[in-house]
């Protein structure tokens, strides 16, 4: 698929969820490429007068910069009030709407959001559902920087090959929130990802991993033959 045809089905899956705002509404903005195209969309249905006192929550500094280019009022995020509707974009998307997220490196904030939304909704090209989670992508783990070197054997007793993430020169890529990816490839899949959170979430230094279970509401996946909308079962 070309990169242009791919962008296509990005900015389907996102109008579309974008359509789903309504004025009044407290809207989680996630981040990433696909999320983007629904973010635009908002920005457009406010400037034309369709949507009228919506406030979002930025998911990361890219996109608060892209709301605060569009003239999104935000919500301080401190606050971090109940949100009406979420839209987020997802790694990996799997049957049941459990997905993994974080490869764009915002998981924690992500989380945040998605946890305190009534509905929340991915929006994703077909290309990321899979019938198993960790299948295709591997599962970013956010830690503190400190002791980050202390997780790998941990990690590698859990069955992960671990790499963490690093920028274009090489050294550690910091979140918005100072912290490390450690990403995790399991070369079968994740058996139990409810088990596997837990174990991450209980260990001092990891602060969140994006296995998203139990959070998405709706998912609007785009093929080459239009948009699906999938609802948790
Ligand atoms: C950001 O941290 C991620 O969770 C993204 O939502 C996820 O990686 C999907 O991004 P794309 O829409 O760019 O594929």
């Amino acid at each position: 698929m070309t990169l242009a045809a791919m962008e296509s089905l990005k900015q389907q899956a996102g109008e579309t969820a974008a359509g789903w705002a309504e004025s009044g509404m407290v809207i989680g903005l996630g981040t990433g490429s696909t999320v983007r195209h629904a973010i635009a969309a908002i920005g457009r249905r406010l400037a034309e007068g369709a949507l009228r006192d919506v406030r979002g929550v930025a998911t990361s500094l890219a996109t608060e910069r892209q709301a605060r280019e569009l003239g999104i009022p935000l919500v301080d995020a401190a606050d971090l009030p109940s949100i009406d509707l979420c839209i987020d974009g997802a790694d990996e998307v799997d049957p049941n709407l459990d997905l993994i997220k974080g490869l764009g490196g915002a998981l924690v904030r992500e989380k945040l959001v998605a946890g305190s939304a009534v509905r929340f909704v991915v929006v994703a090209d077909a290309g990321k559902r899979v019938s198993a989670l960790g299948l295709r992508s591997p599962l970013p783990v956010a830690v503190l920087p400190f002791g980050w070197r202390s997780h790998l054997p941990f990690l590698a007793e859990l069955g992960a090959t671990v790499a963490l993430r690093v920028g274009p020169d090489g050294s550690p890529q910091l979140s918005d929130d100072g912290l490390y990816h450690l990403d995790c490839h399991f070369p079968r899949g994740i058996d139990d990802p409810e088990l596997l959170e837990m174990q991450l979430k209980l260990r001092p230094g990891v602060v969140d991993s994006g296995l998203f279970l139990g959070l998405a509401t709706d998912a609007v996946i785009a093929d080459e033959n239009g948009v699906t909308v999938l609802r948790r079962p």
